[in-house]
């Protein structure tokens, strides 16, 4: 019986896996809301429309919009960052060209282990003063596209290019990657992505890089955890399956199967899980990804009807999603789009995160430190009564 004083909720209790919910820390980096997304007091539609990556790089390592005599340090002191020790770039060419060139390569592996690897010729790797882990912070930052771009280029069979010192860190991404110089819309589009993917407070990434770095271990140590932990595709993955998912989609129609209706009826009755959709704070959308698709649609229409197709076939999935299910498209459904018609390869596409996250990662990573205290939760054991050794039963 209830007593007086007791009051029974015939709710549901919410459902707190996965830390759903829980706030658990402070931070001065980022604001995740449902209405907005604010880096250090700057909403992120203002700063893709107003602002460089390079800028917006600046506001979440150093903390302030950088004045024009700022960002031109910076961005000369990046500039001269960018070139990477040859025999670790030998080794990562090394595991590209034996790694399978299809859809399932991971160049994210390839990242992973790059960070590692530079970890060893950093001077500052063991050093976690302020001072060191902005010079770290710097370093990667520069470095990363170097890395992505020999991956790529040595994979395809292709002879790595030198970062190009005129080029603005997305354009010089699109470089190394390619070995061509990128056109002026598609260095923009992807600088708005850099800024877009840039930072997004506790997500399961940058979670991951501040519980590593609680431990007082190196910047390096818990960069290549969040990159573990953005590699999954329920995170940073989830903007290569989307594009499987719309390839997959055109290859069902090619083959007369139906239309895009009944790919996700059937998605639907098997009960999969559409990726690029969903998301554990934006319940009535991502407030990026109609930002992307409006510039992903820029680069379609230029490119003609092939490439505008995919905007078709995911604004069709995206309206049956809505209706059918009331969820709504995160950053990484446009992005698969965007990415797919600047002809970048999918299995890059989580890797250009990392290129852009690792200014929040590095910007968390230095603010655990500033201020820390060993990130070390509870656990609710569920598991067997105590029982005697001797008396238990093998
Ligand atoms: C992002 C994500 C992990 C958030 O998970 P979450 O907060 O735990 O959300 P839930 O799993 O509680 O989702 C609530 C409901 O919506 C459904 N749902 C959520 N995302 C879905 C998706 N992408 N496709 C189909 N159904 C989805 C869930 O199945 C669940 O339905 P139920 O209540 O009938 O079980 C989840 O939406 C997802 O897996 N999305 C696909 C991967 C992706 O795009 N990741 C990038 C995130 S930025």
């Amino acid at each position: 019986m209830t007593s007086s004083t007791e009051v029974k909720s015939s709710k549901k209790p919410a459902d707190t896996r996965g830390l759903a919910g829980q706030t658990v820390g402070d931070t001065q980096i980022c604001q995740v809301s449902q209405t907005e997304l604010i880096y250090r007091g700057y909403e992120i539609a203002d700063l893709a429309e107003h602002a460089t990556f390079e800028e917006v790089a600046h506001v979440l390592l150093v903390g302030h919009k950088p004045t024009a005599d700022e960002l031109k340090r910076f961005k000369d002191e990046l500039v001269s960052m960018r070139a990477v020790d040859r025999g670790i770039l030998e080794v990562i060419g090394k595991i590209a060209r034996s790694e399978p060139s299809s859809d399932d390569a991971h160049p994210m592996g390839i990242l992973r282990t790059g960070i590692s690897l530079l970890s060893h010729v950093d001077p500052d790797c063991e050093d976690n003063s302020p001072e060191a882990q902005m010079r770290k912070s710097k370093r990667l930052l520069a470095q990363i596209p170097t890395i992505i771009g020999y991956g790529q280029m040595s994979c395809e069979g292709k002879t790595p290019v030198d970062p190009d010192p005129n080029l603005d860190l997305a354009a010089n991404l699109l470089w190394c990657m390619t070995g061509e110089k990128p056109s002026e819309l598609n260095a923009k589009v992807m600088d708005v992505s850099l800024i877009l993917y840039a930072e997004h407070d506790f997500n399961a990434s940058t979670f991951a890089a501040r519980v590593i770095a609680s431990t007082e271990a190196d910047m390096h140590s818990a960069v290549c955890g969040a990159i573990g932990a953005l590699k999954g595709p329920l995170h940073g993955g989830a903007n290569e399956k989307a594009m499987a998912m719309l390839k997959d989609i055109d290859a069902y129609i090619a083959a007369g199967n139906g239309d895009v209706d009944s790919f996700m009826a059937e998605a639907f009755a098997e009960k999969r899980k559409l990726m690029g959709f969903g998301h554990r704070v934006y319940k009535n959308g991502d407030h990026r990804a109609g930002i992307l698709r409006s510039w992903g649609l820029k680069i379609a229409e230029q490119n003609g009807p092939d490439a505008k197709k995919w905007f078709d076939i995911g604004d069709r999935v995206q309206q049956i999603m809505f209706e059918q299910k009331n969820i709504y498209p995160n950053v990484d459904f446009p992005c698969g789009m965007t990415y797919f018609v600047m002809g970048i390869p999918v299995p890059q596409y989580t890797p250009i995160f990392v290129a852009s996250r690792i200014t929040g990662w590095c910007a968390h990573i230095m603010e655990q430190h500033q201020d820390n205290r060993l990130i070390r939760p509870l656990a609710n054991y569920t598991g067997p009564a105590l029982t005697k050794w001797n008396e238990a039963r093998s």
